[in-house]
């Protein structure tokens, strides 16, 4: 195994969707098998939007069931909860005292925020608490606390780690003395873009998305709502320009995808059977999954207890970061 280490975080906002199975989840498990590995979830970053402790504590086991679900073994991956690691607070707030305002100023999801605003005429501030102000800081602290050197993120998430190691830097230079790892993000270039149900890139923005783990009868209902042309059944079809055929290529072997091409080009073959041809192969993968995912619902013991020795196991390598940092900054005794 690579001596490299992978660490990404996994903010809890709900159930997961297949663009985020097939563009990080999947992707994130396999880099796990080569990298000694750290995936956590995010939880006091979703506080900045999420109010209701139900919610979150509910979203919470969801994104941690979905995890290990999909088949995150909390044996070789540290998994954890950030909240269980207070050390992560600590280096945030030293890593505040070398963050720049205008740094912050910059970063995406609060300009994001600042940008509604503006289109809807609100004040600037409107909406925008200090969580969200200081995001990157405290996921630089995610970062560095674990020497990190890759972290496995969508485009979208680029620039914070660019923060990240900005911040890193600064300790360092300051100390004159490698202190903290220098993180890189890593995007992968084989991301296929996923398609939603009207055609347009998945997302949950546009509510065009097809959760991972619906229940068998709800995940039929919604595909066949997935939107399509008005030709009539005996007319023939071209594959490529089909959001139902995009979908089943995700799924489908190669000798699949060339038996469904031949039946939409010869015509004879209605939406309503691409549709259930594209249930039957998106079912087949998703379905062991969707058991176990069940099962971790249904009795949440095993993520209680993979959490709670994740986060034991997490503070030991936090606790060690945090001495040598007090140390080297003078707040030890
Ligand atoms: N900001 C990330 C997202 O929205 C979640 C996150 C929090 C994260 N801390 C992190 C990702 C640390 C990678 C590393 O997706």
């Amino acid at each position: 195994m690579d001596k490299q280490i992978v660490l990404t975080g996994i903010k809890p906002t709900g159930m997961p969707h297949i663009g985020n199975y097939l563009g990080a989840i999947k992707p994130a498990l396999s880099l796990s098998e080569k990298y000694e590995s750290r995936f956590f979830i995010a939880d006091y970053h979703s506080l900045n939007s999420i109010k209701d402790p139900g919610e979150l504590r509910g979203y919470t086991y969801e994104i941690a069931a979905c995890w290990l679900a999909c088949g995150l073994d909390p044996e070789r991956v540290l998994f954890y909860r950030q909240s269980d690691v207070p050390e992560t607070f600590e280096l945030t707030t030293m890593i505040m005292a070398f963050t720049s305002k205008g740094l912050m100023n910059r970063a995406h999801a609060y300009k994001a925020q600042l940008d509604i605003n503006r289109e809807k005429g609100k004040p600037d501030d409107h909406n925008i608490n200090m969580g969200l102000y200081t995001y990157p800081v405290l996921m630089a602290a995610d970062i560095l606390l674990f020497d990190t050197n890759y972290v496995p993120v969508g485009r979208d998430q680029v620039q914070h780690i660019e923060m990240a190691a900005d911040i890193a830097e600064a300790v360092n230079r300051n100390y004159n003395e490698s202190l903290l790892t220098i993180p890189e993000a890593y995007v992968s270039e084989s991301t296929q873009t996923v398609i939603g149900m009207d055609g347009r890139k998945m997302s949950k923005s546009y509510g065009n998305t097809i959760p991972l783990f619906l229940p068998e009868k709800q995940l039929k209902k919604l595909l066949n709502k997935i939107v399509t042309n008005s030709q009539e059944v005996d007319e023939p079809k071209d594959p490529d320009r089909c959001n139902v055929f995009a979908l089943y290529k995700l799924f489908a072997t190669k000798e699949e995808q060339d038996v469904l091409a031949a039946r939409y080009r010869a015509g004879g073959m209605g939406w309503g059977h691409a549709k259930a041809e594209l249930f039957e192969v998106m079912n087949r993968t998703i379905k062991p999954m969707r058991d176990r995912y069940d099962e971790l619902m249904a009795d949440k013991s095993y993520i209680d207890d993979a959490l709670a020795r994740g986060a034991e196991k997490a503070r030991v390598l936090a606790a060690a970061k945090i001495s040598r940092l007090r140390k080297a900054m003078g707040v030890d005794r």
